[in-house]
């Protein structure tokens, strides 16, 4: 997706959008035509992704409700729960379900944040007075490491609870599972 009209390569839409394509080209090389996942570079992507959300979380939101006067953009708690999600689904092993629930929450969920309305170009109109400096701390973001991947049954539950907190389910919860992982998107 295109930047909005005016923002250019020092704009939160450009970095964090082509950060978005970069970790999807990542995944895309780590899932090969037969389903088999190379390790390392899932282990790359997941450190990326987690990177991402961190600084979402820990940078831009908090950013954006301190200048609305305390007030958190009204995406905040819908992104806030795709975060939740998409962290949860990243511990456990990447089977095809998880892959597809993890692909489905995330093409919706970054159409939120790339879009006119979204959490990108807002960040980019309220937090203009203080680019600068943001974009300084956008590139400090300190690098994630990740732990290997988990398939106990509290990990698996709280997996499933986390994608269904944000209004997905989970692909390949059902034997006879034909359903997309989309339930609502809220
Ligand atoms: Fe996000
Ligand atoms: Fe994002």
């Amino acid at each position: 997706m295109e930047p909005a009209d005016g923002e250019g390569n020092g704009s939160i839409t450009r970095i964090l959008s082509d950060d978005h394509r970069r970790l999807e080209r990542l995944l895309a090389s780590a899932v090969a035509d037969d389903g088999h996942v190379e390790r390392d570079s899932y282990d790359r992507f997941r450190a990326g992704l987690l990177r991402h959300i961190g600084i979402e979380e820990k940078i831009l939101l908090p950013a954006a409700q301190r200048l609305r006067g305390g007030e958190p953009l009204p995406i905040a708690a819908k992104l806030r729960l795709d975060h939740g999600a998409i962290a949860a689904l990243l511990m456990p092993t990447p089977t095809s379900g998880v892959l597809a629930t993890l692909r489905a929450i995330l093409e919706n969920h970054n159409l939120l944040e790339e879009g006119l309305d979204g959490l990108y170009h807002t960040c980019d109109t309220v937090l203009r007075e203080e680019m600068d400096q943001l974009l300084v701390q956008l590139r400090a973001a300190p690098n994630v490491t990740v732990i290997p991947c988990s398939d106990t049954p509290a990990v698996l539950g709280a997996v499933r609870r986390a994608v269904e907190r944000a209004g997905f389910r989970l692909s390949g919860d059902s034997p006879t599972d034909d359903q997309p992982p989309l339930l609502n998107t809220l």
